[in-house]
């Protein structure tokens, strides 16, 4: 499905928008004018020459522009669901509690195994429609369910179908080192040898890697556990990152930041040290208000001091079976400001400029200006900030992905 009424070779014009570029918003209305899948020219409208209309369609005036909306850390593949777990966490269950008895990850993990590579395709697919129709262009959609190299695999080569069939961008990431699998039970050093020596070198050699990715945390991997998945990583010439600082501060962000990463996960726990590693680095500070919030967390990431820092803050949404089952990025921009109290500027950079950045595309993803590829939402709203304020599905007017309109 790449569209079927569309023509992206076709000049089209947007008028009169109210423009947030990936960074700021623009203080005029604004005028786009799309061409062979690239935005030609961006300019105020007050300065559009009058025949432009007369000239090219107008395929949308008014309202909200923003960048294709970009979810940088996704557990989109999975079997089963954790309804059950969820239950029990009402009775009073802690996510850590369920973890330890073998429930939790593990349980998607027996799920995810039995699952064929056609039965994950369809479950995943249904949460993908329904965040490209809440305006997401680029998704990164992470393993670690399968925690072998075939199911390993299967995993990253439905996220990869996905991206093949559906009009979105995905990257891919490699979550080895995401839970302990039961064949490993006390043997967590020879489990981190197998994700080092045999599955990374194969699935990287596939091309099923874009970047490597660990559960760096007292209940998962251990520091020097998690140093060992970097340093293969590395040899095989990929970007890492970190599910850091969740539930515990292990110390996790200096150790991405030493190896580069490209983001820091989740990371309320996080501290003066960690955010003066990430700040040299240039490393990404992603947050994940939808885990804060399944979870009931009570400790809040240090955004105020991220903010003093000048660490490029991103917003994800963390859609996963257990601690996140949402897929809405929108949501994550009302709870972003909130829960973490981001200003909507910056919760909307979250999931746009900075959002790129976490997934190494800063360069070419999240942003509008000449030149750039044609991937935006336009909304019906009179101003960005509103995308944050208020809570509500269906604002999306149209969808564009490289310049074409994607059917809503
Ligand atoms: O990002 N923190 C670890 N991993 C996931 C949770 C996955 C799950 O509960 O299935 C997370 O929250
Ligand atoms: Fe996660």
């Amino acid at each position: 499905m790449t569209g079927t009424s569309t023509t992206p070779h076709q000049t089209q014009l947007w008028v009169g928008v109210r423009l947030f570029d990936g960074t700021r918003t623009h203080d005029e209305p604004m005028t786009l004018v799309v061409a062979d899948g690239r935005i030609k020219q961006m300019l105020p409208s007050s300065k559009q020459p009058a025949q432009w209309e007369s000239d090219w369609p107008v395929a949308g005036r008014g309202g909200v522009v923003t960048p294709g909306l970009i979810d940088c850390h996704t557990h989109l593949v999975f079997g089963g669901n954790r309804a059950g777990e969820f239950e029990q966490r009402l009775e009073g269950v802690s996510y850590a509690e369920i973890a330890a008895q073998g429930g939790g990850i593990l349980s998607t993990v027996n799920a995810t195994r039995s699952a064929s590579e056609d039965d994950l395709f369809a479950s995943a697919k249904p949460r993908l429609e329904a965040l490209i129709a809440d305006g997401v262009t680029t998704i990164e959609i992470k393993s670690g369910y399968g925690l072998s190299l075939e199911h390993e695999r299967k995993m990253l080569r439905v996220a990869r179908r996905l991206g093949r069939e559906l009009p979105v961008d995905v990257m891919t990431t490699f979550l080895g080192a995401h839970a302990l699998p039961p064949e490993y039970k006390g043997r967590a050093d020879d489990y981190i040898t197998d994700v080092c020596e045999h599955m990374l070198p194969a699935l990287a050699a596939e091309q099923l890697v874009d970047a490597v990715d660990v559960f760096c945390e007292n209940i998962a991997f251990s520091i020097d556990q998690c140093e060992r998945v970097f340093t293969a990583s590395k040899q095989h010439g990929l970007p890492v990152k970190g599910h850091v600082e969740q539930l515990s501060n292990q110390h996790g962000s200096e150790l991405c930041a030493q190896y580069q990463a490209l983001s820091v996960d989740h990371i309320e726990w996080l501290d003066e040290a960690g955010i003066a590693a990430i700040q040299r680095s240039g490393t990404v500070a992603t947050l994940l208000p939808g885990a804060f919030y399944t979870l009931r967390d009570t400790t809040l990431p240090p955004v105020e001091k991220l903010r003093q820092a000048g660490v490029p803050m991103a917003v994800a949404t963390d859609a996963n079976p257990g601690s996140s089952p949402i897929f809405q990025l929108t949501l994550m921009l009302n709870m972003a400001c909130t829960l973490f109290r981001l200003t909507p500027t910056e919760a909307l950079q979250g999931v746009t400029q900075n959002a790129a950045r976490a997934l190494g595309l800063g360069d070419t993803h999240g942003l509008l200006a000449e030149g750039h590829a044609a991937t935006f939402c336009h909304w019906q709203a009179d101003h960005p900030a509103e995308l944050a304020y208020s809570v509500q599905p269906n604002r999306l007017l149209s969808r564009v992905f490289k310049g074409e309109l994607t059917p809503l």
